[in-house]
């Protein structure tokens, strides 16, 4: 069977403020994805049974919610994430370049983790907001934009040399 999930003591305390904020279980729905991805790194379909149970609603509810929004991930991370836009803008901008660049360079598609674990990338199809610098990425939530594939390499090297610096 798959592992199961459960919030820690720490979390379950902090689920019951968020409870406590709301006028529903299910209105706490948002919140609790928070801190089950703050705990987890990710929505695991255990994740989203337990949460289903906790807000006592159907855990199809909970899917769908954890699908619509971009900002939850069903797949485990790496340290770093790599979020790729390819809607239109980006699309027409280059986001293939992107894509390809981050495929050959870190080794693995998107939805992977690389093998030291330090890197993971996903393709988002829904436009994130930075049009007017497509084509665009978000590294850890950071924002970079008008890319090339020289732009995309160097970045890499930018964030792999700012670990070994320490910083
Ligand atoms: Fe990529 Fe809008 S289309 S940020």
């Amino acid at each position: 069977m798959s592992a199961s999930f459960e919030f820690t003591p720490e979390n379950k305390k902090r689920f019951e403020e968020i409870l406590r904020r709301y006028p529903t279980k299910r209105a706490a729905m948002l919140p609790s994805l928070h801190l089950t991805q703050e705990q987890e790194g990710y929505i695991s379909p255990e994740a989203e049974q337990y949460i289903a149970d906790l807000l006592e609603v159907p855990v199809v509810d909970v899917r769908e919610v954890v699908s619509f929004y971009t900002m939850f991930t069903r797949n485990p991370l790496g340290k770093h994430h790599i979020r790729v836009c390819e809607s239109l803008s980006c699309w027409v901008r280059g986001s293939d370049e992107v894509k390809e660049t981050l495929e050959k360079e870190l080794g693995v598609e998107s939805g992977g983790i690389t093998e030291d674990g330090e890197y993971s990338w996903e393709v988002i199809p829904d436009c994130l907001g930075a049009c007017e610098l497509a084509p665009m990425l978000q590294l850890d939530g950071y924002f970079e934009g008008n890319l090339t594939r020289e732009k995309v390499v160097e970045l890499l090297k930018k964030q792999a040399a700012s670990k070994t610096s320490g910083k």
